[in-house]
């Protein structure tokens, strides 16, 4: 990408670069990186407590894992505390080690990331030049586009249809400049997921040229049913498009706050993803809390069994309150409110419990909720009847 750096002093009219707060830079950006949004980050909670005057607020809005990460990751963690004036193992070999074990995959063809979302960051960088295609759902999930609109790429953005990834629109989008295709399956918002068959069949279409990345931060929440095979859409690549899997600790794993997940690729790719990475982009914690964790099974399991009793309980009552709810396969629903979104949001805010509008992504009488604890989720509940009948929307 280009940047234009221009001399001399704007006060004498010579060509002048975007203005912050009224300071005029004489450095500029390439349009592309202008027209971004920058994501602005919600309050801390202690912060929006002490505006709103309330304590004890509970926050449903980021799909996490409302009963904490692993013990033993907290003990791993805290037994390498002294350790942190070294720079961490750029390979992470031991984490790479059990994942490839656990999932019966080479260490060849995993991918660590800060988060998954570097992991998108990676590809992007790796395959997408500027001028290219990306095609992407909307809505899903918002790191995609921005990744592809850094690098000067071109987003071909197709509607949901029934609130799924449209695959015969998205088929029909494909150019000779299309480099990738993110699914992100489950989707987020809407917590669908695409039919195995209906996804196999959508691969075997795809050219070579094209990698799609099927993001599956929510996986662990869905039917075992749903689940396609990991070891074989990565590996039988000769006459099919290459996939990436993308994975991530911040969710069922609990470990949102550590920056940590992974993917799942031909060898190929990988390769290439680690001329694009910085050499320690895993930090220590990260590394050993996320081994220790993805070792605590029974901890896991009783994430996925307490999350699934709180979406069927959650999904139920919000219907008995005269909401509509979306199936969903993830950790969190999505609730037509049956009235504006955004108030209900601000009418809840004020009652301490944080949910997400779905305004912002075209879903205007929509929120979406994440299973919180079983108080968490009566709290959310009796919050919720109470700024519906206020807001008389029910
Ligand atoms: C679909 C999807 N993918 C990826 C992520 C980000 O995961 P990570 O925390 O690993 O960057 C999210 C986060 O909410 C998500 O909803």
């Amino acid at each position: 990408m280009q940047q234009e750096i221009f001399g001399g002093n704007s006060d004498f009219g010579i060509r002048q670069s975007q203005s912050y707060d009224g300071v005029y830079l004489k450095i500029r950006t390439s349009d592309s990186i202008a027209s971004i949004t920058a994501y602005i980050p919600g309050k801390p909670q202690e912060e929006l407590e002490r505006e709103l005057g309330i304590s004890g607020s509970i926050k449903l809005a980021s799909n996490e894992n409302p009963w904490g990460p692993s013990p033993r990751a907290v003990r791993a963690i805290r037994s390498k505390l002294l350790n942190i004036h070294r720079y961490p193992d750029g390979s992470c070999f031991y984490l790479v080690d059990a994942l490839s074990k656990k999932l019966g995959v080479d260490p060849s063809e995993v991918i660590l990331g800060n988060g998954s979302s570097e992991i998108v960051d990676f590809l992007v960088k790796a395959f997408v030049q500027e001028g290219d295609e990306v095609i992407t759902s909307h809505p899903s999930f918002l790191m995609y586009q921005k990744f592809v609109q850094v690098r000067g790429g071109i987003n071909f953005i197709v509607p949901l249809r029934d609130m799924r990834h449209d695959l015969v629109v998205i088929k029909e989008m494909i150019s000779d400049k299309t480099k990738i295709i993110f699914l992100d399956n489950p989707n987020n918002p809407t917590g669908t997921i695409i039919r195995p068959v209906d996804l196999y069949q959508f691969l075997s279409d795809i050219p070579e040229t094209v990698i799609v990345v099927i993001d599956e931060a929510y996986i662990d929440f869905a039917d075992k049913q749903q689940r396609v095979d990991v070891y074989s859409l990565i590996r039988n690549i000769s006459e099919r498009c290459p996939v990436v899997f993308l994975r991530t600790f911040s969710k069922a794993y609990g470990l949102a706050g550590l920056r940590i997940g992974y993917a799942l690729m031909a060898r190929g790719i990988a390769a290439s993803l680690h001329k694009v990475r910085q050499p320690f982009n895993i930090n220590l914690m990260a590394q050993v809390g996320a081994l220790a964790a993805l070792d605590d099974e029974e901890y896991y399991e009783r994430t996925l069994s307490r999350t699934q009793e709180g979406l069927e309980f959650l999904s139920r009552e919000v219907e008995v309150l005269g909401c509509k709810s979306y199936p969903s396969q993830a950790n969190f629903v999505l609730v037509d409110v049956l009235g504006n979104a955004d108030q209900l949001y601000n009418a809840m805010l004020q009652q301490g419990v944080i949910v997400r509008s779905m305004s912002t992504y075209g879903f205007d009488s929509c929120i979406r909720v994440t299973v919180g604890t079983e108080e968490e989720n009566k709290r959310f509940l009796r919050s919720l009847a109470d700024c519906l009948s206020t807001l008389k929307y029910v």
